[in-house]
């Protein structure tokens, strides 16, 4: 069960760069993952995909390819999150049909899935529609509000945002029961697809290393930017 508020969690999450070797507890593990399953995505397309690396195999070329940082090296678990650009297909699809079976399809969530969200993440044959569509929207944003249509770049954009709020919430979960966590970026993106066997459209969005703080495992003290930098009213 969890043994902090909210608010400690955050206040006492921290990046961890060295870790103790003992294992996590799958219980733990799933809870913290349970919980990130549930952070917002956009258009609920949940983009994301947690690869938990149980392979030594694997593990020890994953590591390599986070370039053998040491709180990769020394968590007892390391967990690829993975952002998908081409899964949005599948995951409308399953949208649609739970709540069809639901019988709360709403008519214009059906419109919104079937016509929009195709619209948004088509980009055409080497994408060359994207920039066609971002052109067209910038031309209608000039006399209206118009989103943004999309190009690869953008859709890659979306799917990171989302994944990246699933990484907030599971790093915000592990601390919840008492658990670190080290947001990697540093690595190999090439290598690291490669590795995971990754399809067209999918990247990895980040590592994460997880598991308990060693004694002096956070190396730097929490340095905040000063709040009128980073938070304004208009
Ligand atoms: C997207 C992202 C990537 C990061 N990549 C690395 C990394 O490759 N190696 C590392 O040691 N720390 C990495 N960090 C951790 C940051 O350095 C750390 O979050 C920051 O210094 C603030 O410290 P705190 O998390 O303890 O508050 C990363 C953090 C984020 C959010």
């Amino acid at each position: 069960m969890p043994e902090l508020t909210f608010q400690e969690a955050v206040e006492t999450r921290r990046t961890v760069r060295t870790f103790l070797p003992d294992p996590v507890p799958q219980d733990v593990l799933e809870r913290a993952l349970d919980e990130a399953l549930r952070a917002p995505s956009s258009s609920n397309l949940q983009p994301w995909e947690f690869v938990i690396i149980r392979s030594e195999t694997v593990r020890r070329a994953a590591n390599a390819v986070c370039l053998d940082q040491l709180p990769v090296r020394s968590a007892p678990v390391l967990i690829a999150l993975v952002a998908h650009r081409e899964t949005w297909r599948r995951n409308r699809d399953e949208i649609l049909r739970t709540f069809e079976a639901r019988g709360s399809l709403r008519p214009s969530m059906g419109s919104y899935y079937r016509r929009i969200i195709p619209t948004v993440y088509t980009t055409g044959p080497f994408g060359l529609l994207g920039p066609l569509k971002r052109g067209l929207a910038r031309i209608v944003s000039l006399f209206r509000p118009t989103p943004n249509l999309g190009t690869r770049g953008d859709l890659r954009v979306m799917v990171h945002k989302s994944t990246a709020l699933a990484a907030a919430t599971f790093m915000l979960a592990l601390r919840a029961e008492g658990y670190d966590s080290c947001p990697i970026e540093g690595f190999d993106p090439w290598r690291a697809q490669a590795l995971l066997g990754l399809p067209r459209g999918a990247e990895v969005c980040m590592f994460i290393a997880v598991g308990q703080r060693a004694e002096g495992g956070v190396w730097w003290e929490r340095v905040l930017m000063p709040r009128d930098w980073t938070v304004r009213e208009l």
